[in-house]
């Protein structure tokens, strides 16, 4: 049975997409791995049209659980890339996600939907007990005398069901690159923002 791992936020431009396809590339080393674009502007899935080596990327926004079905026997891994609001697609994912990754900008205005998603998580913890729910602080300044992770560190805090990621993913052009090129941070020059994605790596698997 594959490890459904499902990167949202009901927020955009939070780097759900950065994340998915980087995580896609390092789990295709480790297993058989499935990245699903559940996200009708398909990013994920116009990402790997332009790689050499492809992975298996499917664009499926409607009736995931149906569409997963047969998948979870073939794939050690399935990735799911959700849009970034609240949907069908994110409710459904929620019900079959072993882990879930919530990227997150460490600003209050973006925080601020967290109380929201965790109310909806708490129903969701009745059926799928295994769901395990992750925070990552993404674009993070560079700034190490930036007070903003300290903050966003205490806000988080306060909402138990949430583990926040020791790692940070600070704002790093290598990102953007890698996700232009239709890479990831894995398969470029040795890099912080690689550095950065491994330390994340061992945290959530
Ligand atoms: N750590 C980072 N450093 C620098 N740029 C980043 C980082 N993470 C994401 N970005 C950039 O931020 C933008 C939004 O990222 P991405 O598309 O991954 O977000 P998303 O949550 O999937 O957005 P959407 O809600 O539109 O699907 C992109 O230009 C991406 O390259
Ligand atoms: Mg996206």
């Amino acid at each position: 049975m594959a490890l459904i791992i499902t990167i949202a936020n009901r927020k955009g431009g939070v780097g759900k997409t950065t994340i998915a396809t980087n995580l896609a590339v390092a789990l295709q080393n480790k297993g058989r791995t499935l990245l699903v674009d559940a996200d009708e502007q398909r990013s994920s899935f116009k990402w790997n049209d332009y790689r050499d080596s492809k992975i298996d990327v499917i664009s499926a926004h409607k009736n995931l659980l149906d569409v997963l079905e047969s998948k979870v026997k073939e794939y050690d891994f399935i990735l799911i890339d959700l849009a970034g609001r609240d949907s069908e697609a994110f409710r459904e994912a929620l019900l079959i996600t072993d882990k879930l990754i919530i990227p997150t900008q460490a600003s209050l205005l973006d925080l601020d939907v967290l109380p929201y998603i965790d109310e909806q998580l708490k129903k969701v913890y009745i059926d799928n007990r295994e769901l395990k729910t992750y925070i990552v602080i993404n674009k993070a300044p560079t700034n190490p005398r930036s007070s903003e992770i300290e903050q966003a560190r205490s806000y988080i805090s306060d909402y138990p069901n949430f583990k926040l990621l020791q790692t940070v993913l600070r704002d790093r052009k290598q990102f953007r690159d890698a996700i232009v090129e239709s890479k990831s941070v894995l398969e470029m020059q040795s890099s912080k923002a690689k550095d950065e994605f491994n330390e994340m790596l061992i945290e959530i698997l």
